[in-house]
């Protein structure tokens, strides 16, 4: 039987405001909610000790260096959020066009890993595999006579993945949109006896310009030449993401994120109710930028529109959201 949505509880009998009276009853009826164990916090390190540097593009969030974990991951897992990004700023000295710096084992991530494994070795490590922070090009891939190479840039991935589930990474997130990866990732992974290192895939990534103040953070905008387009997807599409998804559950993604967020939303309910695997999205720097912007200037209200942006990841299908709000957000939970 097929329901009449037109004549199914029709007013005056039905009157959609009363379950809508009380606070009691708003949230006995509500549909989604938001703990900490929904967010995936995103962690900025740098080189140095005990320093914080902020980021001017994200007000509130800073870079930090690596004795700093200690504490700020203990504050987001006090606070009950399970699991961390990190995200590197590389010594600009170290940047080259061939990326090496991003497979040395001793670099910046895997120091982190190591550092925030025997800190708190029960929260969850995610770290990218992309080599923008580590490329004197700015760019995700290597690039060869103003090409973004693919398979080449697979390779040095590959090796990237590795280093990291060396030092005890959980979880590897390429993050790179070149055609092959993930496979690849597993393949090596597989190899190395790290068949159990999970792999949460970017796997609709668009070209967007919402990234611009991460670039600031990992002061990969300075080297960036030119823009993304040619291996990060057109904002115009929307079946391709499918495709996108679809390749990489074939390939052995064990979780698929998509990126940006609230722009983004459409594309969150497709992959969730096309595929129902674990479906993660990233509520990304510009989005961050955007809110606080205007908290700041006394247009918007902190408090409100944090959870609310947040919660809109929820009611798309999102199993979790990548967003540097978690500590803010689990904070105004508990109080309420
Ligand atoms: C690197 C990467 C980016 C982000 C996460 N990993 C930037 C980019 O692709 O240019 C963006 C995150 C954000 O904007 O918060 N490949």
């Amino acid at each position: 039987m097929s329901l009449n949505l037109k004549t199914l509880g029709s007013f005056p009998n039905t009157r959609l405001r009363r379950n809508r009276r009380e606070v009691w009853n708003r949230r006995l009826v509500a549909e989604n909610s938001l703990t900490p164990e929904d967010f995936i916090y995103p962690i900025f390190v740098s080189e140095g000790i005990n320093k914080r540097m902020p980021i001017a593009s994200m007000p509130g969030v800073d870079r930090i260096t690596v004795d700093l974990l200690d504490n700020v991951v203990g504050e987001a897992s006090d606070l009950g959020v399970l699991a961390v990004a990190i995200f590197p700023e590389v010594d600009p000295n170290l940047k080259t066009p061939d990326a090496c710096e991003a497979y040395n084992p001793d670099n910046l991530v895997c120091r982190s890993i190591k550092a925030i494994k025997s800190s708190h070795p029960d929260v969850g490590i995610i770290c990218d595999a992309a080599l923008d922070p580590f490329n004197s090009d700015g760019h995700d891939g290597l690039v060869v006579d103003g090409h973004i190479v693919n398979d080449e840039s697979v390779e040095i991935l590959c090796k990237q993945s590795l280093v990291q589930a060396e030092a005890g990474c959980h979880v590897i997130a390429p993050s790179d949109m070149m055609d092959g990866r993930v496979s690849a990732i597993r393949r090596v992974l597989d190899e190395n006896g790290f068949q159990d290192v999970r792999i949460m895939s970017y796997a609709a990534k668009y070209s967007s310009s919402f990234y611009g103040p991460f670039r600031d953070a990992i002061g990969s905008s300075g080297a960036l030449k030119g823009d993304k387009n040619t291996y990060q997807m057109d904002p115009a599409n929307s079946d391709e993401a499918i495709r996108e998804v679809a390749q990489d559950i074939e390939e052995g993604a064990d979780m698929v994120m998509v990126k940006p967020g609230m722009p983004y939303l459409d594309i969150v309910q497709r992959v969730k109710d096309t595929f129902g695997l674990p479906t993660f999205a990233y509520q990304v720097s510009g989005e961050y930028a955007m809110l606080k912007g205007a908290v700041n200037n006394g247009w918007l209200e902190n408090d409100k529109v944090v959870i609310e942006s947040l919660i809109s990841f929820k009611r798309a299908g999102a199993d979790g959201i990548l967003t540097y709000m978690a500590v803010e957000a689990s904070k105004l939970l508990k109080m309420k």
